[in-house]
């Protein structure tokens, strides 16, 4: 197939229904070929924005340009994109290839000049669909109705109708969350082969934060109508932006408690549930901050008769392939991940833990900005 693919640029792009914002001042740059995933909790206004992007709504405010082309006010059938939803919607009376064909048999304008394309011609729609088909493993069910195919097979007739016009872009609303667990974690493994295949544009919509950090390139990540971070899978995980990301992003989440700050003649110390942790630096890491909170992954705290902060042992959860203790600390539950080898604490036992300091990140508590991270300071 010919690749076929467009940047995609929001600027401003803000919807309303009627005093609610759904969508705020969005500004996103997604370039050719990326695998954009945009991640985020219910109601946060992922289909909002696919759909700003669709032409399905238009935007209160701001610009949305593919390619080159400005597409506010095009319909989306001149936008040159596809789209995949969640509820797939087949028709059930017609066979598999009608059903990739359908976009076909659409009368459409060239994005470009506006003017009508001829329909293509029976044999190269059979072409066209033939292609799609082998693409997405379907040339063997052609002549069958979706209603003898299965879950994941329907799934991918969906898809291989969205992809038979050749699109600049593809965008897909949770479009696995139909799908059983195995079936799902399968047809992520086949996206991700077709993206590369097509080298074409994705913009996946879920809120699914495993499959972003599978699928994506990059992963942005909104709350209520605004974007809290974009950036690479890892780059998220690692370096969060603010609270509500650190906290979306990781099962189990990262540990949160409330730190207090101070300042000496040799850097900054952190007081952490008793203990104090110095941070030798010159500069000054947390200037108008009126007070701090501490992020720390399940993975970066350890068990450890040396350590300095004292804990409770709550409970054990056992997952086969590791095990999670969760611990109260000072009247904060905290969770620390660890292998099934290691020794199972009892429920009610006293023990000490270690952070490990490089992986501790300190956060604004008023402004839930990520101040810094301690293996960042020199
Ligand atoms: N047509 C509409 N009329 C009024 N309010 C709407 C409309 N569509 C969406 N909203 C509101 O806009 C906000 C964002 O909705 P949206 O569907 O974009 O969220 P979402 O992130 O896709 O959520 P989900 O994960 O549940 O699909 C929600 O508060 C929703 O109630
Ligand atoms: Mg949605």
């Amino acid at each position: 197939m010919v690749p076929n693919v467009a940047q995609v640029q929001l600027q401003g792009v803000t919807k309303r229904f009627g005093n609610a914002v759904a969508v705020d001042d969005l500004n996103l740059d997604i370039a050719d070929h990326e695998f954009l995933v945009l991640l985020g909790p219910s109601g946060c206004g992922k289909t909002t924005a696919l759909r700003m992007i669709a032409g399905l709504d238009e935007p209160t405010s701001g610009t949305i340009t593919i390619g080159d082309d400005v597409v506010n006010g095009l319909d989306p059938s001149e936008r040159d994109i596809a789209m995949v939803f969640q509820s797939y919607a087949l028709y059930p009376n017609l066979t598999v290839a009608a059903n990739i064909e359908a976009p076909l048999m659409a009368r459409r304008r060239d994005v470009v000049t506006g003017e009508k394309v001829a329909r293509p011609t029976s044999a190269q729609r059979r072409t066209q669909v033939e292609e799609a088909a082998a693409l997405l493993g379907l040339s063997e069910q052609l002549d069958k109705k979706p209603g003898e195919l299965s879950g994941g097979q329907r799934q991918r007739v969906a898809l291989a109708r969205a992809m038979v016009r050749h699109p600049r872009a593809f965008l897909m609303d949770e479009p696995l969350s139909n799908l059983d667990a195995k079936l799902r974690t399968q047809t992520r493994v086949e996206l991700v082969e077709l993206w590369r295949r097509l080298e074409s544009t994705f913009i996946y919509v879920t809120h699914d934060q495993v499959e972003a950090m599978t699928m994506a390139t990059r992963v942005a990540i909104m709350s209520a109508g605004k974007l809290q971070q974009v950036g690479p899978p890892q780059e998220v995980y690692d370096r969060p932006a603010n609270l509500f990301v650190a906290e979306f992003i990781g099962s189990p989440p990262m540990n949160i408690l409330p730190a207090e700050l101070s300042r000496g003649d040799s850097g900054l110390a952190i007081k952490i549930a008793g203990s104090v942790i110095d941070v030798p630096t010159k500069e000054d890491l947390a200037s108008g901050a009126s007070g701090i909170t501490i992020g720390i992954r399940p993975e970066h705290v350890e068990i450890d008769p040396t350590g300095d902060i004292d804990a409770t042992v709550r409970s054990v959860e056992l997952l086969g392939h590791e095990q999670h203790v969760v611990v109260a600390v000072d009247g904060n539950d905290l969770v620390i991940r660890q292998s099934v080898a290691a020794d199972q604490p009892a429920p009610g036992a006293q023990i000490n833990l270690k952070f490990e300091r490089q992986h501790l990140h300190v956060f604004d508590s008023s402004s839930t900005q990520r101040l810094f991270t301690l293996g960042d300071l020199a």
